[in-house]
């Protein structure tokens, strides 16, 4: 299955796609993963992604879509994957659809996972993140065991660079002048799919896997 989750910064994209790739057993692609990946290790690619990220602006579209067009080609993708956080503008959804075209295939399903502003704000600032997994935590929702330590690899849990209060203010200006316009863009191709972003993780879960579930027997996947 090739599933795509769109949605503003802390919908809970990166959440969801967690567990749906464990569920189907399908990699789970987040191009801000692949950035802090290269900004930790001070890579040339995370040189110049840090300098966007850090106003709440998107990297280049030229850079990002070489990254993803790249990730797709390996192995591990054949039987599906799980796009989180791209595209996030028409130019590379554009060329999201020519790199796949190119293979006889197309996104099975993109989910919206939707989220009033006002929570977003409330979700990032009281979000904490793994350093050494990544995993996600938030202070008041998902609270880590025992303070400051992954329950999952033990890493030390921190705040992320950009979820600073103005900053992520900045990152949801960018996500509705640039990224909302999606959401036409996939609903005119009928592969849209909105789910409300609920005040539980599992109960946002819940209404993907449906949604999901649903889609895949709809479309035959
Ligand atoms: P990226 O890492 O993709 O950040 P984002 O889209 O801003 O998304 P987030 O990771 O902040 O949110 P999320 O939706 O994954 O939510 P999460 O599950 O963490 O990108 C970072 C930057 O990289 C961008 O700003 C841009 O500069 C650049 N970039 C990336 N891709 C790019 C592209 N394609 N083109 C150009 N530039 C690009 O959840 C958030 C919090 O809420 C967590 O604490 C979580 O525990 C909590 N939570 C989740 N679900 C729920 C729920 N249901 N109820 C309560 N709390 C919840
Ligand atoms: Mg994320």
């Amino acid at each position: 299955m090739r599933i795509m989750l769109l949605g503003a910064p802390g919908a809970g994209k990166g959440t969801q796609a967690k567990i749906l790739s464990e569920k189907y057993n399908i990699p789970h692609i987040s191009t801000g993963d692949i950035f802090r990946y290269n900004i930790k290790n001070e890579t040339e690619l995370g040189k110049k992604a840090k300098e966007y990220i850090e106003k709440g602006l998107l990297v280049p579209d030229e850079l990002t879509v070489k990254i993803v067009e790249e990730r797709l080609k390996e192995d591990d993708c054949r039987s599906g994957f799980i796009l989180d956080g791209f595209p996030r503008t028409i130019p590379q959804a554009e060329e999201l659809d020519r790199i796949l075209l190119q293979r006889g295939t197309g996104i099975d399903i993109v989910v919206n996972i939707f989220v009033k502003d006002e929570e977003i704000v409330q979700r990032l600032s009281g979000r904490r993140v793994c350093l050494k997994c990544g995993r996600n935590y938030h202070v008041k929702y998902n609270p880590a065991a025992s303070e400051g330590k992954c329950g999952e690899c033990g890493g030390r849990i921190v705040q992320r660079d950009d979820d600073k209060e103005e900053t992520v203010i900045e990152r949801l200006k960018t996500y509705h002048r640039q990224t909302e316009p999606l959401i036409d863009y996939y609903e005119k191709k009928g592969l849209l799919y909105t789910v409300e972003g609920k005040e539980k993780i599992e109960d946002t879960t819940g209404e993907v896997l449906r949604t999901v579930e649903e889609a895949a027997q709809k479309h035959g996947i």
